[in-house]
């Protein structure tokens, strides 16, 4: 606890140092470009003095009083002017005849003013709570606390706030927290850092990586989902595994809904000052009675669904400054006549280049990762999407999902292709499931086809390659030439977009000193390439 409040401290201070900081390898001596690959192929050995299995943190209990804000988190709209604050008030409550908390029994308020200014300003939001029930005997059910959402609007530029959110008719305040703004969007405004990482968990390997990121100090943070990983869990709070998991009457798994709010507890001194966006991933889903899923994800952060007319928490987009994200679902449908495919098309039809020069695409599950846990298995998704992302000069995607690191060269459609994107998987957040250390192209790894889909994320699309080395195999039989990079160590990334053509991607290692890069690679947009390329791809 007490390493976790001094990490606290110092996510105020930042504010401070933020000016200041810059980082050993900025120099950019040596640093090598997307524009001399593709690269060939590397992996780094495993380190064996690391354990790849982590155990789960304690219990997180509150020390939030009666109803006072816990779980506080900070979120993006769709432009800088907006913001959401998201917190948490009353207790959860599991077993047998709970009782929901009226939502409406507490405001959702919140003060905020430019830090240091003397005008405050109020906003009022919406409060809800969500339950996660099981119709099987002895299996417990959950009732959320209050959870509350407001969007503060018509706000700076690039400007640091200072807020405080809860009740104030009853004295309920929090103390005070920080966010800064985004810069406009232009093609020469940028935040300075982005933190990218997947697969959190919690446990004593999520501590490192959070308290390494945090030491980064990002201005935004991306978590390409695996969060709380509360599905690992019976409802009774005894730890289970993925695979071996109890299907009750052969329909749904249980979780263990507290872990949702241990982790927002563990996570407030992050989030509630740095904003922070989601991405819906398997561990997620978290299906229940009468067939509803994602119930914890959706209820309790916030997202900018109805800002970027998507009106769905699984797939959305947001500007931070020169960049346009877009946010994928891999596990809601995305074929062509699905809503997720024709939004994407309106939104990134609606992108103007000029304004955002980079585009950038997250989901969980990987599309190129060469690793044998899920390996090709989000392959229905990426034959219905890869040409629109592909047309619409996307430049780098990042996944989770794979508990290891890896980077691709440039590809389309399995293919070397210098107006592909690089593809990130970075599931490195430490979480329970352990590290991924084997390779789908090592001797006796190839999986059998037959088991690569997954209920949840559409039907059985896997070929065997038909061109290319590994023609007529489902595998490659030595790393392929589109992974750039892998190594199996946990840590987080940061991405640094310079300006309209260059981001610095660097991979921080648990192991090491947080600034250290165990991959650093500028990422080349050629601005002119990318529209000629598009124009013609229309
Ligand atoms: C392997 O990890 C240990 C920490 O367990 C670290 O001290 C060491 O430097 C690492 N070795 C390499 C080659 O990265
Ligand atoms: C995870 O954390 C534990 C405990 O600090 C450490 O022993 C282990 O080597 C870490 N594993 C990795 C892959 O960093
Ligand atoms: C949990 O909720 C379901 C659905 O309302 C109900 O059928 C079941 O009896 C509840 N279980 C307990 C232990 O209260
Ligand atoms: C929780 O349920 C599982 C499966 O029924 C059982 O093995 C375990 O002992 C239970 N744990 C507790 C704390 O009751
Ligand atoms: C998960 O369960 C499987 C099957 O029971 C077991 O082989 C594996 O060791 C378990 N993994 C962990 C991390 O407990
Ligand atoms: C992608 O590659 C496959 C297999 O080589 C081929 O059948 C397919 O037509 C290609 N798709 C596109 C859009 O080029
Ligand atoms: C696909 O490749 C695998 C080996 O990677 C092989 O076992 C299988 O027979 C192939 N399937 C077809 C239809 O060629
Ligand atoms: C963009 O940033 C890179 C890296 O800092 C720098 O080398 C390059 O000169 C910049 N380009 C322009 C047009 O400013």
């Amino acid at each position: 606890m007490m390493g976790w409040m001094s990490s606290m401290c110092k996510t105020v201070v930042y504010v401070w140092f933020l000016v200041s900081l810059s980082f050993v390898y900025n120099g950019g001596e040596g640093i090598p470009t997307t524009l001399e690959g593709p690269f060939k192929p590397v992996t780094v050995p495993l380190n064996k003095t690391l354990s790849t299995i982590s155990a789960d943190l304690p219990d997180f209990p509150s020390n939030a009083v009666d109803f006072q804000p816990q779980q506080i988190s900070v979120s993006l709209s769709a432009n800088y002017d907006s913001i959401w604050i998201s917190w948490i008030t009353g207790e959860f409550q599991i077993g047998d005849n709970i009782r929901p908390l009226d939502p409406e029994s507490v405001q959702s308020i919140v003060q905020f003013r430019v830090f240091r200014s003397r005008s405050t300003y109020q906003a009022e939001g919406y409060s809800l709570i969500y339950n996660q029930l099981y119709p099987f005997d002895g299996i417990q059910n959950y009732t959320s606390g209050i959870i509350h959402h407001v969007c503060l609007t018509d706000l700076e530029p690039d400007t640091l706030y200072e807020y405080e959110c809860g009740d104030p008719s009853k004295s309920l305040m929090s103390k005070s927290h920080y966010f800064r703004t985004m810069p406009v969007s232009s093609p020469s405004n940028y935040p300075s850092r982005i933190a990218v990482v997947g697969d959190l968990g919690l446990t004593h390997n999520t501590t490192t990586t959070v308290s390494h990121l945090l030491s980064n100090h990002p201005d935004l943070v991306v978590l390409v989902g695996g969060l709380s990983n509360a599905d690992l869990y019976l409802t009774n709070g005894t730890v289970s595994n993925y695979s071996s998991r109890p299907l009750l009457q052969n329909t749904i798994h249980e979780t263990y809904q507290p872990r949702w709010d241990y982790w927002g507890r563990f996570m407030q001194p992050l989030v509630s000052n740095v904003p922070t966006m989601v991405v819906g991933g398997d561990h997620e889903i978290e299906q229940q009675a009468e067939d509803l899923t994602f119930a914890a994800y959706s209820s309790r952060f916030a997202f900018p669904s109805e800002e970027s007319g998507s009106m769905s928490s699984l797939y959305y987009s947001f500007n931070a400054g020169g960049i346009h994200f877009v946010v994928l679902g891999a596990y809601t449908p995305f074929e062509k006549s699905s809503e997720q495919y024709n939004w994407l098309e309106r939104d990134l039809g609606d992108v103007d280049r000029e304004v955002t020069p980079w585009l950038v695409a997250a989901w969980q599950t990987p599309w190129y990762s060469t690793y044998l846990a899920h390996y090709r298995e989000a392959e229905c998704m990426r034959v219905e999407m890869e040409d629109l992302l592909y047309k619409y000069g996307v430049d780098i995607v990042f996944n989770g999902q794979v508990n290891a690191y890896e980077r691709s060269n440039r590809v389309y459609n399995y293919s070397l292709d210098p107006y592909g994107p690089v593809y990130i998987t970075i599931g490195t957040g430490g979480n329970r499931e352990g590290l991924e250390i084997t390779h789908a192209d090592e001797p006796g790894n190839c999986p059998d086809p037959t088991t690569r889909p997954e209920n949840y994320i559409g039907g059985f699309c896997v070929f065997n390659f038909t061109s290319g080395p590994a023609s007529g195999k489902f595998c490659w039989d030595q790393q392929p030439d589109y992974s750039a990079f892998r190594e199996s160590s946990f840590g987080h990334g940061i991405l640094e977009v310079k300006n309209e053509s260059h981001a610095l991607w660097t991979w921080h290692r648990n192991q090491e000193f947080y600034e250290n890069a165990g991959d650093i690679i500028y990422i080349v947009r050629e601005p002119g390439v990318s529209v000629f390329h598009f124009t013609e791809g229309n």
